[in-house]
């Protein structure tokens, strides 16, 4: 049978549109991506998962090579594999459309040097709130590029996010950045993921006061907001029903209409604009080069009025603004200067939101945090901040104790990737308040108690107690291990309440290239006399053990 031609040409034109889609398709997967394994999610950098085992550096200090200089020698003692790292406007654009990629390809040539992963902060128009990375072109025109205002009418230097201009000069910016990756450094794959702006939040005001701001302020809600709360009612946030629900649900009216007049509205408000704007630019910029981004929040202080703190960033209260303006973020992330990071972190998860935490405070917890995140919530990432200004050497004990703690997630790395999102995998956070936790995996209850309690180290009288942490991994029926430090483990068995757990063998050893190597038989004082599993506070440890039952 003949094919008339105009045929022949409409069957090679989708047999060109196939090769172009799948080869999209690849190009598409082989670009690091979020992928749902259960309940969880998994960060795929060249075809694996990927566990960001992080560090962000201080403000500057990325701001020339020579300053990164003995920096990058350091970070690898602290077996790092991810640095966070701004990428400045104001450096990256000194010139209006003049773009300098120099630092940018110097940093990632160096990352790739010394095999790390790079996380890319976008300081655009907001850094802390303010807008001081915006390049001088930026900061010295301000009839073109408008300031926020305060309720009493004085000028910030904040951009306003009510601007048409501010947007479309950070989303150029933004998006050449994103463009030249995409050329420079698709194939490597250095760089991982994009932070799009830096704890956006409103500051002395709840909301921008200025008149683009007032006029938005007395339109109605957007009804993309409205089908948002409409549609995702039932797992709407107890915060968000709480402000819709006591103002009936309206669904139609302005701001103070729909979520009744106050602070609270004044934040709403601020919260879609701000999401909506940077969802423009991360939009933007994925359209060049598809890399996964999330924003991340300062915490508010208990007790503050919204405008006392930086507002309408993407705090746990506002989540759901922020998402139904911000479908191109991937994620929403916590920064942590404050305590209460189990408090903020459960926050952080709802809805299934990933947690990774891109800033922790560098004091002596985060060794145990980043135990705790990667066991409990499975994370994508931790990362203490200013993690390069710890002169000194040797290291100091925090990151001596970073540094080995990193080191053993490492190690059991692929027993986190082949147990993510199967209730398999469980973490523990203690200190002097909360020294003894319980959790189940399996038919085995955990009792996990801070090793302080057993009374038996130099430092277990005094006032402060060194936070401890652990992984618990299930790795068969009676098969677990145990990564971490300062913490003793007693079992029972839930489906044999009537007979005790014996501990039937335990070792300490290492993964070496992959392999369970054993460096010790753990038994007599070490296990209490096969009492328990434990490992002291300075002794970051993994041991694999296995569990009987007796009469
Ligand atoms: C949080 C910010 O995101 C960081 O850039 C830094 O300013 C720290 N606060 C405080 O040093």
């Amino acid at each position: 049978m003949k094919m008339h031609s105009s045929m022949k040409k409409f069957y090679a034109l989708i047999f060109l549109a196939f090769i172009l889609h799948s080869d999209l398709l690849v190009a598409q997967k082989d670009i690091p991506h979020l992928n749902k394994v259960g309940d969880r999610f998994e960060l795929i950098v060249k075809g694996e998962p990927f566990l960001m085992l992080g560090g962000e550096l201080g403000n500057s200090t990325a701001s020339t090579l020579e300053s990164m200089e003995p920096v990058w020698s350091r970070l690898k003692q602290l077996n790092i594999n991810t640095i966070l790292t701004p990428v400045y406007w104001e450096l990256l654009e000194p010139e209006e459309g003049k773009f300098d990629y120099r630092l940018v390809d110097e940093l990632i040539l160096k990352a790739r040097a010394y095999d790390f992963k790079l996380v890319f902060l976008w300081f655009g128009s907001w850094k802390n709130s303010m807008s001081s990375h915006a390049p001088g072109w930026v900061k010295l025109d301000q009839e073109r590029f408008p300031r926020s205002k305060s309720e009493s009418g004085i000028s910030q230097e904040i951009l306003s996010a009510f601007s048409d201009n501010n947007l479309n000069a950070d989303l150029e910016a933004y998006k050449h950045l994103l463009r030249h990756l995409g050329e420079f450094d698709k194939e490597n794959q250095t760089v991982i993921l994009m932070q799009p702006e830096n704890e956006i939040g409103m500051l002395p005001s709840a909301r921008d006061y200025s008149d683009a701001a007032n006029k938005k302020f007395s339109e109605n809600v957007p009804a993309d907001l409205i089908n948002y709360l409409q549609n995702n009612k039932e797992k709407l946030n107890p915060e968000t029903i709480e402000i819709w629900g006591a103002n009936g649900y309206k669904t139609s009216g302005n701001w103070e209409d729909v979520f009744g007049k106050g602070l609270h509205t004044d934040e709403i408000f601020m919260a879609y604009y701000f999401a909506l704007y940077t969802d423009k630019i991360c939009a933007a910029g994925k359209a060049e080069y598809n890399l996964p981004a999330y924003v991340n929040a300062a915490l508010n202080a208990p007790g503050r009025k919204p405008g006392e703190y930086p507002s309408a960033g993407p705090l746990p209260h506002v989540l759901d603004i922020w998402k139904a303006a911000s479908p191109n973020i991937d994620f929403y992330s916590p920064d942590f200067y404050n305590p209460d990071f189990k408090l903020w972190n459960d926050l952080y998860t709802r809805q299934g939101n990933p947690l990774f935490i891109p800033e922790h405070k560098f004091d002596n917890s985060v060794a145990a945090k980043a135990l705790f995140a990667f066991g409990h919530y499975e994370a994508l990432g931790f990362s203490p901040f200013s993690i390069e200004q710890m002169p000194g050497n040797p290291f100091s004990p925090k990151e001596e104790k970073l540094s080995q703690v990193y080191n053993i997630i490492y190690q059991i790395k692929p027993l986190l990737d082949k147990s993510r999102g199967q209730n398999k995998v469980e973490g523990v956070l203690l200190d002097k308040d909360v020294n003894e936790v319980t959790f189940t995996l399996g038919d085995y209850e955990f009792k996990a108690a801070h090793t302080f309690n057993l009374g038996w180290e130099p430092n277990s009288k005094s006032e402060e107690w060194e936070p401890a942490g652990a992984i618990v991994i299930q790795t068969g029926k009676n098969e677990f291990y145990y990564a971490g430090f300062g913490v003793t483990l007693t079992m029972k068995n839930l489906k044999k309440p009537n007979e005790r757990v014996g501990i039937l063998k335990t070792d300490r050893g290492n993964f070496i290239d992959g392999n369970w190597v054993v460096y010790q038989h753990l038994n007599g004082d070490q296990t209490h006399q096969g009492r328990h599993i434990r490992s002291f506070v300075d002794d970051v440890c993994i041991q694999r053990f296995t569990l009987y039952e007796y009469k």
